[in-house]
C-alpha cells in the first residue's frame, strides 16, 4: 500500500511534519509513506493557470496523489481555518479530481484544532475523497518539540500512528 503523507505546516520544525515523519517510521512491511515536500512551490491557485502543462508543484501533487492509495494529512489551524497553503493545494486538485474516492486520515497534533479540522472535512468531501471513519485522530505533541524518531518511539504518541496505519491498511 502506497500512502501519502501532506503536513499543512511549513515551518522548518513543524510539529505535524514530525507526526507524519514518525507515521512513516512506523509503518508495516509491505507500506509505504511518503511525506509531500512541495507545498510551497505552488503558484496561487488560479483557473485561468490551470491548464497544461500544470506548474511543476501542482503536477508532481496530482502525480503523488494519483498513485496514492490513500492519503493522511496534519495541519495546524491558522485563524481557526485551515492554512492558506494547505487549501491552495487543495485547490489546484478541484479540476483533476486525484481526491475523488480516495481514503483519507486527518491527524493533528493539537487539541484545539477543530475549525481547521471541520473545515478541511468539508473540502475533501466536496472532492468526494472517502473520509475514513474514526479517522480523525489528535495525537498532541504541539509544543513538546519532539523528533519524529522519539514520537514514533513513544507509545503514548504512536498508539494514535499505528491506528491510522490500521485503519487505511485493514480498509
Ligand atoms: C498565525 C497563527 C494563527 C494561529 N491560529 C490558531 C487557531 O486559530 N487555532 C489554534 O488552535 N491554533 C492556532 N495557531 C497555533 C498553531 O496552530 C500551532 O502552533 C500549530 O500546532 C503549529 O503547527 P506546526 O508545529 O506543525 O507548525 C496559530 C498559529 C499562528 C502562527
Amino acid at each position: 500500500m502506497k500512502i501519502l503523507a501532506i503536513s499543512g505546516s511549513l515551518r522548518h520544525s513543524s510539529s505535524n511534519t514530525q507526526l507524519l515523519q514518525a507515521l512513516a517510521l512506523l509503518a508495516p512491511a509491505g507500506t509505504t509513506i511518503t511525506l509531500f515536500t512541495e507545498l510551497a512551490q505552488f503558484p496561487h491557485f488560479n483557473p485561468d493557470l490551470d491548464q497544461e502543462p500544470a506548474p511543476h508543484a501542482v503536477a508532481a501533487f496530482r502525480n503523488q496523489l494519483g498513485w496514492a492509495d490513500a492519503v493522511v494529512i496534519s495541519t495546524p489551524e491558522y485563524a481557526h481555518g485551515v492554512p492558506g497553503s494547505l487549501k491552495n493545494a487543495l485547490d489546484w486538485i478541484v479540476s483533476s479530481g486525484e481526491f475523488v474516492q480516495k481514503p483519507v486520515c486527518l491527524i493533528n497534533a493539537s487539541q484545539q484544532a477543530i475549525h481547521a479540522y471541520e473545515s478541511l472535512a468539508e473540502t475533501l468531501k466536496v472532492m468526494l475523497a472517502v473520509l475514513v471513519p474514526d479517522g480523525f485522530v489528535t495525537v498532541p505533541v504541539q509544543g513538546r518539540k519532539l523528533t519524529a524518531a522519539e514520537i514514533a518511539a513513544n507509545p503514548e504518541f504512536s498508539v494514535y500512528l499505528c491506528r491510522v496505519i490500521s485503519l487505511l491498511v485493514d480498509r
